[in-house]
């Protein structure tokens, strides 16, 4: 089997709506290891608006703690750290500062919206990351309404570097029956890059990888399944271009 690489976690205990303590963060990363999973990016929200980011350091303390954790229980497990970036006015400056973190320090930056953005206000945002350098993943693509309608801005998008990431659990229909689909046409299509978890918790919204699994082995060639859930994300934290 192959492993996975879980780019887009809410592991990080006490920093956002992810897990809460210390023990929840821990048996997290045992539930991504037994799932298959051998690498995460540690993406709690930036988003001062609703608290979240500027923690005053909770994030790498947590981060050291479950580097310790998977150091002692599972050695062959490579941990990561970043930020999820819920676009807002005021982040460009949060950039420039430092406070909110790209992927592993690349150049790859992870970037989400509420679920009922606009059309317009995505494009522009993403326009804006690209001429300051940045290469903007988008979060979860398949959850944003607009987008089901404008598939021709995903490919432009795609096509001047964007990196689409879409989550697991999506093709369960966890995100509704439009994500649902949404999310197998941009599989079919060829325009996601990355399959991540975001995973929050153990219950709701669990950090597991295989549930995609089932769907993408019955539509896609071994290559293809392996880039969206290992090699792609190994790109990224790299800093390589796609
Ligand atoms: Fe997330």
């Amino acid at each position: 089997m192959i492993p996975f690489f879980d780019l887009h976690t809410h592991m990080l205990y006490g920093v956002d709506d992810g897990a809460g303590t210390r023990e929840e963060m821990c048996a997290m990363l045992d539930m991504a290891y037994r799932d298959g999973t051998r690498a995460v990016c540690l993406t709690p929200h930036f988003a001062p608006y609703m608290g979240w980011g500027r923690d005053g350091g909770r994030a790498e303390r947590a981060f050291d703690e479950l580097r310790a954790y998977a150091a002692a229980h599972y050695p062959d497990m490579h941990l990561y750290l970043g930020h999820e970036l819920g676009y807002h006015a005021a982040c460009m400056q949060a950039l420039n500062d430092g406070s909110c973190r790209t992927l592993g320090n690349s150049r790859y930056l992870l970037v989400d919206f509420p679920e009922a953005v606009n059309f317009f206000e995505i494009q522009n945002a993403m326009g804006q990351l690209q001429r300051m350098g940045y290469h903007p993943v988008l979060a979860h693509t398949e959850r944003y309404r607009c987008l089901f309608t404008h598939m021709g801005w995903v490919r432009e998008f795609v096509q001047g570097g964007g990196i689409v990431q879409i989550n697991a659990s999506s093709v369960l229909g966890t995100w509704g029956s439009m994500a649902k689909i949404q999310w197998k046409r941009l599989v079919r299509e060829g325009l996601a890059h990355i399959v991540s978890s975001d995973g929050h918790n153990l219950s709701r919204r669990p950090p597991r990888m295989s549930v995609c699994l089932p769907y993408l082995e019955k539509h896609c060639d071994a290559r293809t399944i392996r880039r969206l859930m290992w090699d792609n994300a190994c790109r990224v934290i790299r800093d390589e271009p796609f």
